[in-house]
């Protein structure tokens, strides 16, 4: 009985220093499979034609954790099939050119959440809906996270390019961006894979609303 007092104190106390909206929480540092890695690779390697579920390249399907997870070892990049296909020269080089490599900041935050030990992760932090949103603070991270893949170079899909702020400030006004973002089915939803956190469609609508600020 005493040590189930002493617990329960235990337990209120570390509650009263929870953040605001633990969703479930992360360790500072951690990398954010949901939100950051699985985008990532969903629209860099999962779309139609390449690893996507239906028919996917060499059987080999990124469209979810579990494909995903059968390419790593977890711990160990420099034995991840999934992190040594980035630095690769030739055919062998994913994705495979004429597609745009990925960055090497993307490269790391992979080796990352490898090292980490290739987790399904979720880490959302809070929704700040308050704070003031410019392109070049948060917008242009979370369209190069979920939308760049598809939507650069030669073979953009759609012919839609959003690699810079004129790019991504004209679609808004001219290419339905926010409807796209906004559809939750159908061909023009996007991200095809489904739609992004709540949080994520906020920030874009307030920076839109906010008149597109740099
Ligand atoms: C997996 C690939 C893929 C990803 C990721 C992707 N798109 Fe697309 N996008 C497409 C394809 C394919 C089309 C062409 C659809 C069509 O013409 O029917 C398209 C078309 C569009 C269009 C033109 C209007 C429309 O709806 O057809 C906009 C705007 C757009 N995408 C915005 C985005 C944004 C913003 C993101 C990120 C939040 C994103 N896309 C992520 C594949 C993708």
């Amino acid at each position: 009985m005493k040590y189930l007092v002493i617990l329960s104190a235990i337990v209120l106390a570390s509650c009263t220093h929870l953040p605001p909206v633990p969703d479930p929480p992360c360790d500072p540092g951690i990398v954010d499979f949901t939100n950051e890695i699985l985008p990532m690779i969903q629209s860099n390697c999962a779309m139609s034609g390449c690893h996507s579920s239906s028919n996917p390249a060499d059987g080999i399907d990124l469209s979810s954790y579990a494909g995903i997870r059968s390419e790593v070892r977890a711990g160990n990049p420099d034995e991840s099939e999934l992190y040594q296909v980035l630095f690769e020269s030739d055919e062998d080089l994913m994705p495979p050119p004429p597609m745009a490599p990925l960055t090497d900041a993307q490269k790391e935050r992979i080796r990352l959440w490898i090292l980490q030990g290739a987790k399904k992760t979720t880490c959302i932090s809070d929704c700040d809906t308050a704070a003031v949103t410019t392109y070049s603070g948060s917008i242009a991270a979370l369209i190069q996270t979920q939308c760049i893949g598809c939507h650069q170079g030669p073979t953009a899909s759609g012919g839609v390019q959003l690699t810079n702020y004129s790019q991504v400030s004209g679609a808004v006004s001219y290419l339905g961006l926010l409807d796209a973002i906004n559809a939750t089915s159908g061909p023009t939803a996007m991200p095809p894979s489904g739609p992004m956190t709540n949080c994520n469609v906020a920030l874009i609508e307030r920076w839109v609303r906010g008149g597109m600020p740099q």
